[in-house]
C-alpha cells in the first residue's frame, strides 16, 4: 500500500514503434487506473538490450515512449512514469532473485524459447534471465496488481512463485502480485493476418497501425486490410478480418460491436474501411499533437523524468534494504 492505495506496476519496451494495438489494448486503459491504484509505469529499457539495439535509436525510442505515456493521458504527477535504467534497484533485486529462481523454471518459459529461436546468433544470459528482471520490477514496488497481456502471463506466474518461495524462507517480505483483471482492453489483430496479434515487430508494415502514422497512412492501411468474400459486416469468428475492424472501430468510437454492426447494416466493406480509418485518425491525431507539444517542451519532460526516477528510487530502496537484510548482507553504516 502506498498512500492508502494498492500498488499497480506495468511496463512497456521501447523496442519498435508502438501500435494502435498497444494503445487500445493497454495504454488507453492504464489511464483509468490511477484513481484506484498507486501506479508505476516503467519504460523497461533494461529488458530491451536482451536483443541487440542501436544505442541512439534505443535512447530516442525510450524518450518517445515516455512522452507517449504522458500524451496518452497518464498524469506524471500522479503516476510514476520512469526509465527502468534510472533506478538501480531493479538490477540489484534481479541479482538476488536470480539466486531464488531455478534453471528449470526459466527453461520452461515459452517466450525464451521463441526468442532464442528467432535470435539464434545472440542467445545471451540476459535473454534467459529476462523473467527474473521482470519479477524484480514488480516485487520492488510491492505491486498488488499487474496488467499484462496473455503473452506475459507465464512470467507473472513465475514472479508469484519466486515471491512465495522467498516469503516462505524469510517471512512476509514481498506482496504476491495478481494479474489485473478488470475492464480489459480490446485485443487488436494484424490488419494483414487477423489470426495474429497486431505487433510492433511485424515484418509487414501494413499489418500494424503505428501510433505516429499520419492520417494518409492510416487510411491507406485500413483500406488494404484483409477481409473476406462474405460481403456482410457481422461480428463473428468466421469473419476474423471484419471482426477486427469492428473491434478497432468500436474501441475508437466508444461503441459496442453490436452498435457498429447496426450502424453499418447493408453497407459495403469499402465504406466501412474508410470509416474505420477515419475513426482511428480521430483518436491518433490529438495524441500526436500532444506528443509534438511535449517534445517542444524539453524542460518539462526532463523534470518529469528526474522527479519520477527519484520517486521510484525511494520506493525501490525501501524494499531492497529489507531484502538485503533478510538474505544476510551487512547493514549499512549511516
Ligand atoms: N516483459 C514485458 C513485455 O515485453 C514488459 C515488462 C517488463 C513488464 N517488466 C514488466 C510488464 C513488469 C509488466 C510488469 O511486454
Amino acid at each position: 500500500m502506498i498512500n492508502g492505495k494498492k500498488v499497480l506496476f506495468s511496463g512497456m519496451q521501447a523496442t519498435g514503434n508502438l501500435t494502435l494495438g498497444n494503445y487500445l489494448g493497454a495504454l488507453k486503459n492504464w489511464v483509468t487506473l490511477s484513481d484506484e491504484y498507486e501506479c508505476f509505469y516503467s519504460v523497461v529499457d533494461m529488458h530491451s538490450i536482451t536483443i541487440r539495439q542501436d544505442p541512439a535509436t534505443l535512447r530516442q525510442r525510450a524518450r518517445k515512449l515516455l512522452t507517449i505515456y504522458i500524451a496518452a493521458g497518464l498524469d506524471p504527477k500522479v503516476n510514476c512514469l520512469y526509465y527502468q535504467s534510472h533506478v538501480s534497484g531493479h538490477a540489484e533485486l534481479s541479482w538476488i532473485l536470480s539466486c531464488f529462481t531455478y534453471m528449470g523454471e526459466l527453461n520452461r518459459m515459452t517466450q525464451f524459447k521463441d526468442k532464442a529461436a528467432r535470435h539464434g546468433d545472440n542467445i545471451n544470459a540476459g535473454l534467459f534471465t529476462y523473467p527474473v528482471l521482470m519479477a524484480a520490477d514488480i516485487l520492488l514496488y510491492q505491486a498488488d496488481v499487474v496488467p499484462v497481456g496473455i503473452d506475459q502471463k507465464q512470467h507473472l506466474e513465475l514472479t508469484r512463485d519466486i515471491a512465495e518461495r522467498f516469503n516462505n524462507l524469510y517471512g512476509d517480505v514481498f506482496t504476491v502480485p495478481e494479474p489485473y483483471i478488470g475492464k480489459v482492453g480490446a485485443k487488436i489483430m494484424s490488419l494483414q493476418d487477423p489470426s495474429k496479434k497486431m505487433s510492433k515487430s511485424d515484418e509487414n508494415p501494413n499489418g500494424s497501425i503505428y501510433l505516429l502514422d499520419d492520417a494518409d497512412t492510416v487510411i491507406r492501411k485500413c483500406k488494404k486490410a484483409v477481409t473476406d468474400s462474405e460481403g456482410v459486416i457481422l461480428y463473428r469468428e468466421e469473419q476474423p478480418g471484419v471482426k477486427n475492424l469492428i473491434d478497432i472501430y468500436s474501441a475508437c468510437m466508444g461503441k459496442t460491436p453490436e452498435d457498429v454492426v447496426r450502424e453499418f447494416d447493408g453497407r459495403g466493406y469499402g465504406d466501412f474501411k474508410m470509416a474505420v480509418g477515419e475513426a482511428v485518425v480521430s483518436v491518433l491525431k490529438p495524441l500526436q499533437e500532444e506528443v509534438a507539444r511535449l517534445e517542444s517542451d524539453k524542460a518539462f519532460v526532463d523534470l518529469i523524468i528526474r522527479e519520477n526516477a527519484e520517486k521510484a528510487s525511494y520506493h525501490a530502496a525501501k524494499t531492497l534494504r529489507k531484502v538485503q537484510k533478510k538474505v544476510g548482507f551487512p547493514v549499512r553504516i549511516p
